[in-house]
Parts: structure tokens; sequence; C-alpha cells
């Protein structure tokens, strides 16, 4: 049922899509305004009319569609990305994960969706300007309860978490430069996820890898090639984004020592 303060996803039919919080007012559209607060009560996927007649179709909205509806002014995330990284981690409800850099947020929207209801995602960024707007595009998405973004250039003042972190996940230009502070930030045997365009940066990524106590390094990239969805002349679309990024993955590795108040 859909209900007030809701997160909801008002879909067209010529394909348009809103992304609105649930209250009692007058949501404004191309095709006119839709009021809102007489969606309460009724079945997501219901169809409503605006007051010029056009139908929308409301739906709660995906991860996806959430981290697809954030503002961006830094490099997008694409899905497949986001949901091999998440699997990978392991991310899931009640886990920690430290992560650098926030830029706009669309990472962090996914990465906080993962760990509801009672994760925490603390989320790191150099520049204020994007600290802000990941602020705003994770309260559009009704995450920002799980999130904490602390400005800061990590390379010069690391992590606060120490052994804490669950999960590392760095998406910035010179991971291979923040791979001490991350290790520092890392429960014993955590994963770590980081994402890099090119190659050069994977390279650089594994030399740092190598100099610290990091186990199961892989490296991997990820393609996707959508269809037309026609029954009777089924065949892939012309184009695809050939080219979105790399992923390395490893794990921390505790040497040895036991600690005093383990059980022999
Ligand atoms: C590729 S963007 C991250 C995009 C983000 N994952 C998203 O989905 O919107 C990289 C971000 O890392 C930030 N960054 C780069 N170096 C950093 C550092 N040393 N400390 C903190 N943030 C840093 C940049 O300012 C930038 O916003």
């Amino acid at each position: 049922m859909i209900q007030l303060g809701d997160r909801a996803l008002l879909k067209s039919e010529d394909g348009r899509e809103y992304l609105v919080e649930i209250t009692h007012r007058r949501f404004s559209t191309q095709h006119g305004f839709v009021e809102l607060g007489d969606l309460v009560g009724s079945p997501y996927g219901t169809e409503v009319k605006s007051h010029l007649g056009k139908r929308f179709f409301v739906f709660s909205p995906t991860v996806e569609e959430l981290v697809r509806h954030t503002k961006r002014q830094t490099q997008i995330i694409y899905p497949k990305e986001i949901g091999y990284l998440v699997t990978k981690l392991g991310i899931s409800s009640g886990m920690t994960v430290v992560e650098c850099g926030t830029g706009s947020g669309g990472l962090s929207t996914a990465l906080a969706w993962f760990l509801r209801p009672d994760g925490r995602l603390i989320t790191y960024e150099a520049r204020e300007e994007f600290a802000e707007l990941a602020g705003k595009n994770l309260a559009k998405a009704g995450l920002s309860h799980l999130v904490t973004i602390k400005v800061r250039d990590v390379v010069e003042d690391g992590f606060d978490e120490v052994e804490e972190a669950d999960a590392v996940v760095l998406d910035m230009r010179t991971p291979w430069d923040l791979l001490p502070h991350a290790f520092k930030a890392m429960k014993g045997g955590a994963p770590l996820g980081v994402l890099v365009p090119t190659t050069n940066q994977v390279s650089e990524t594994l030399r740092a890898l190598k100099e610290l106590p990091f186990a199961s390094i892989e490296v991997c990239e990820l393609m996707l090639r959508n269809w037309k969805p026609v029954a009777d002349r089924l065949r892939p679309d012309d184009r695809m984004v050939a080219h979105t990024g790399f992923l390395v993955f490893a794990r921390k590795v505790v040497r040895g020592e036991k600690r005093d108040d383990e059980p022999c």
C-alpha cells in the first residue's frame, strides 16, 4: 500500500519518470498535476490520471531507479557494476561500510539501499559541493538516515574507522594512495572493492595491493548488451555502452597473532 512518506515513482505512458515523496501536495508534471495525497492507501502499480487526463503508473522505486534519479556532477555508476559489487562484497543489513569518494552519491545510494534497515555507510568526499549534492540525492531517495558523509581528503587524513569496516569501496582516481588507510579501516577478512575506468589504474592498484597483506585479488570487467524486446524480430540493440570501468577485489588478511582473550 502507498503510505505517506514513501518514495514513489510516477511513470507516464510515454516513459517520463518522476521520483516523488508521498505527501499531501499537488505534483506538477509535463502532463499536468497529480494529487499525491490521493494515492495514499492504494496498492503500488496503481494507475492515476493527471488533471489533464494523462495516465501515470505508481511504482515503488527499485534501487536501479533510485540510482538513475540521482542528480549527477560526477561519473555515472552503472547497475551492472553496482550489482556485482554488492554481491561480491556481501553488502547487507547490519554491516558497516566505508566508501571513498562519495561523488554525486549514486553508489552511496545503492550501498545504503542494501544496508537497510540497520546497516551504516560512512562515505568520504574531498569536495564540499559534491558532498552537498550527494546529501540531497540521498535525502531524495529516503536513505540519509543510513549514511554519514565526511568531507575530507582521505589521502591526506585517512579514515576515522579502525578495524571497523565490514567492507570498503573505493571509487576515485587514485585508489592505490588509499590502500594503507583502507587496510587500517577494515576488519580482518573484510572485502575491498575498487572501481576504476582505465587499465593503468588497475595496474597501479594491483602493485599497491601487493605491498599489503591482501589476498583473493581479482580483476574483472562486465559487459551488458540490451536486446530489442520485440518477439518477432528479436535482436540486440544497435548501440551499447561499450566501456564503463574495471572492478578490482581483494580481502584483508590478518597475519597470525591470536588475541589473549580468545579461548585456546
Ligand atoms: C568517480 S567520483 C565518485 C562517483 C560516485 N561513486 C557516484 O556514484 O556518484 C570520485 C570522487 O572521489 C572524490 N575524491 C577523489 N580523491 C579523493 C580523496 N583523496 N579523498 C576524498 N574524496 C576524493 C572526488 O572528489 C570525486 O567526487
